[in-house]
């Protein structure tokens, strides 16, 4: 197969203007997808984000006996296996680029008596396995795997899987959710101790599809518990837009002077908006409206207006969790406002589809922004009432949220930026440059043989 080579040109765009909606969140449509399999009976998702992520889910529970019908852009029924009810896969299971698909299925098949073997793509091959392999082992599952527990990792599962009550080392969704989708199939009570809360959309699925899921919000730490052996039954999941897509056209429209935007339909879920929360401490105009609950989750429409006069700010380690994903996007903005912005407790952003603090520090040194960097803390010095200079080329280091978010940099710069590699959008948003052109950016892309 020719290897097709995506590069994005970003220039300077003129007042972004428009109404849009954001695909489905990424987070919720693995879940969906996940959780659909282990039911009897038929699942339907509305909003499922069709992306290579989701997809590397989707092919993933299909190998492990569920059914999975598209039925038209969005909208997909599974027909699970019920709990403790995977097959053997014929195959290895190849998650692409999703340390999701990765993590949580990890965790789903570690309490069935099944083998599977499970790799990715060159980025997900160099990411940490450990942190999951520890706990699942505990259910009394055995992996065999390279140095360092990365994948290609086998797994044989356990057939008489012990509950187990496991406190994270680090604050992360990913892990907890693998342990509780673990706990499914044990005899007994599974208990994750979680001391900085993460997003919870595995809790509010699991008890949406008849699971008993019990949280215990202490001072210092909380316990969520599953109980094993839950028939789950079939549900209608609606997907709300992406959060941390969204935070790509709210940033763009705070940065280019005369923007307006309005995006429908996002999941806020207050484990999620970080980012919205700092933007507005930063001093941009931001409107959050029309909140409502959905399925359990928290929607609403936002609106952006373009925000000139942004300060720097001190950007908590205890807010981390609440805006993992979104440092790279912060990081662009913090280079447009005055003065500078101090990300503190990042550290987990070394682990993630690239080394997100070495790849935010090398592309804004390279578009002309002071930054300084950290084993767990990154300072952008803004730019300020300073034009942002770009006119460099910037490697996305095949890492979706860089390249989007250099892109953005890009509309508010004075020369264009190259991005090279952003083939990784199509993990998580492929319909990103669309989306942007239909609200007035200017970006163009091109595709060329690598
Ligand atoms: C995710 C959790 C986060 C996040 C990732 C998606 C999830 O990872 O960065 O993009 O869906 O649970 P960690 O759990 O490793 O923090």
């Amino acid at each position: 197969m020719v290897e097709i080579l995506e590069t994005i040109r970003a220039s300077i765009s003129s007042g972004l203007k428009g109404e849009v909606r954001i695909p489905g969140d990424k987070s919720i449509s693995h879940r969906a997808l996940i959780l659909g399999s282990l039911t009897i009976g038929e699942t339907t998702v509305d909003g499922l984000l069709d992306s290579e992520d989701v997809l590397s889910t989707a092919n993933a529970i299909c190998a492990l006996g569920a059914k999975v019908d598209i039925k038209r852009p969005g909208i997909c029924t599974i027909k699970g296996v019920g709990v403790g009810g995977f097959k053997e896969p014929d195959n290895i299971i190849d998650c692409g680029n999703s340390g999701t698909s990765a993590r949580l299925l990890l965790g789903a098949v570690s309490s069935n008596p099944i083998k599977v073997t499970f790799t990715g793509d060159g980025s997900l091959r160099k990411r940490p396995m450990d942190r999951v392999v520890v706990p699942l082992t505990k259910f009394g599952a055995t992996f065999s795997c390279n140095f360092g527990n990365k994948l290609p990792i086998n797994v044989v599962g356990s057939d008489q899987s012990i509950p187990i009550r496991y406190e994270l080392p680090v604050p992360s969704a990913q892990v907890k959710s693998a342990i509780l989708l673990a706990g499914l199939n044990a005899r007994g009570r599974t208990t994750v101790v979680e001391r900085e809360d993460t997003r919870d959309h595995t809790e509010k699925m699991l008890k949406a599809f008849g699971a008993n899921v019990i949280i215990d919000k202490k001072e210092q730490f909380s316990e969520i518990s599953v109980d094993g052996f839950p028939r789950l039954k079939p549900v209608r999941i609606n997907v709300p837009g992406d959060i941390s897509s969204a935070s790509f056209p709210i940033a763009a429209a705070c940065m280019v002077p005369g923007s307006e935007i309005s995006i429908r339909h996002v999941g806020i879920n207050p484990l999620r908006d970080g980012f919205i929360d700092t933007l507005v401490e930063m001093g941009a105009k931001i409107k959050v409206m029309n909140r409502q609950h959905n399925a359990g989750e928290l929607i609403a429409d936002i609106k952006v207006t373009y925000s000139p006069h942004l300060k720097g700010l001190e950007v908590p380690a205890g807010r981390a969790a609440r805006m993992i994903d979104e440092y790279p996007i912060l990081s662009m903005v913090a280079a447009t406002a005055n003065g500078p912005t101090i990300m503190k407790g990042i550290r987990e952003l070394r682990y993630k589809e690239s080394d997100r603090i070495e790849s935010i520090e090398k592309g804004l040194q390279d578009s002309g922004i002071d930054v300084t960097a950290s084993e767990d803390t990154l300072i952008v010095n803004g730019s300020g009432q300073k034009s942002i200079k770009g006119g460099c080329q910037i490697n996305a280091y095949n890492d979706h949220r860089i390249a989007m978010s250099f892109t953005c940099l890009g509309l508010a710069s004075e020369k264009a930026i190259q991005i090279n590699g952003a083939n990784s959008i199509h993990t998580s948003f492929p319909n990103f440059v669309d989306l942007m052109h239909s609200i007035g950016a200017c970006i163009t892309i091109s595709k060329n043989k690598a």
